[in-house]
């Protein structure tokens, strides 16, 4: 792997500020400083020193995206732009895969990651953590709506859906636009409990997961977690 590659792994900062640490002689190879960002490393085996500090190798990668609308959440696909497309050539890895689903039409926040233990634990039924959607939904809806949408609602197929709080934080024109946070995570659940209603979902944002918030991201941007926010995810129980 490329030195610079290698640095941009570990987050130390953009391309061409790994290559001024580079021209600026601050980076070290087995003890030799680096002169070239092109230079080969190999994270198994050979020391990297920056700024005194020696590295260590990162195997397991965080990325939080504001999912943009018309994209499709999977690995691969032939013909539809997925999201692991919007990943930089150099954030690109395989492994990598998103945590959970959002429908094409969805937006908002979507964890990507290649840590299936991590992944695994998010979504799981028992330890499922929270959600927060902005919906907007077509009609006016009441407050026993909003109550009912709280109290659970047994869907068609059998499956027994709630969120833990709705209400509804803005209404215009022929639109309500509603507030729900919720744990579960079943297959297009938000757009179900509306439908379930009367009512037809016409945009659907997430805004946060797992306490994960997109506000400082646009459309289609991704992030690195920081090392702080990635203990907290692992810390996460349903409890949250
Ligand atoms: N619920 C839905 O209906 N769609 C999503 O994308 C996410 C939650």
């Amino acid at each position: 792997m490329r030195i610079d590659k290698y640095l941009h792994d570990q987050q130390l900062g953009t391309r061409s500020q790994i290559h001024e640490l580079i021209k600026q002689r601050r980076v070290t190879l087995n003890e030799q400083p680096v002169k070239s960002f092109k230079q080969g490393v190999d994270p198994l085996q050979d020391r990297v020193i920056v700024d005194g500090q020696v590295l260590g190798h990162q195997t397991e990668f965080y990325y939080l995206m504001n999912k943009p609308m018309g994209v499709i959440t999977a690995t691969t696909d032939l013909s539809q732009t997925t999201v692991m497309d919007l990943l930089s050539k150099d954030d690109f890895r395989s492994d990598l895969f998103p945590v959970g689903r959002l429908d094409k039409d969805t937006t908002g926040a979507l964890l990507i990651t290649n840590d299936g233990q991590l992944a695994h634990q998010l979504v799981s039924p028992k330890t499922h953590v929270a959600k927060t959607y902005e919906a907007h939904v077509t009609g006016t809806l009441s407050n026993d709506q909003i109550q009912v949408l709280q109290d659970g609602i047994e869907l068609k197929n059998g499956d027994h859906v709630k969120a833990d709080s709705a209400s509804i934080v803005g209404q215009s024109g022929h639109e309500t636009n509603v507030k729900l946070q919720l744990h579960q995570g079943k297959y297009h659940q938000i757009k179900r409990m509306f439908g379930a209603l009367g009512q037809r979902v016409v945009q659907l944002h997430r805004a946060e997961f797992a306490g994960l918030g997109v506000t400082d991201l646009s459309d289609g941007n991704y992030r690195a977690l920081t090392d702080k926010e990635i203990e907290l995810l692992k810390n996460k129980t349903s409890a949250d």
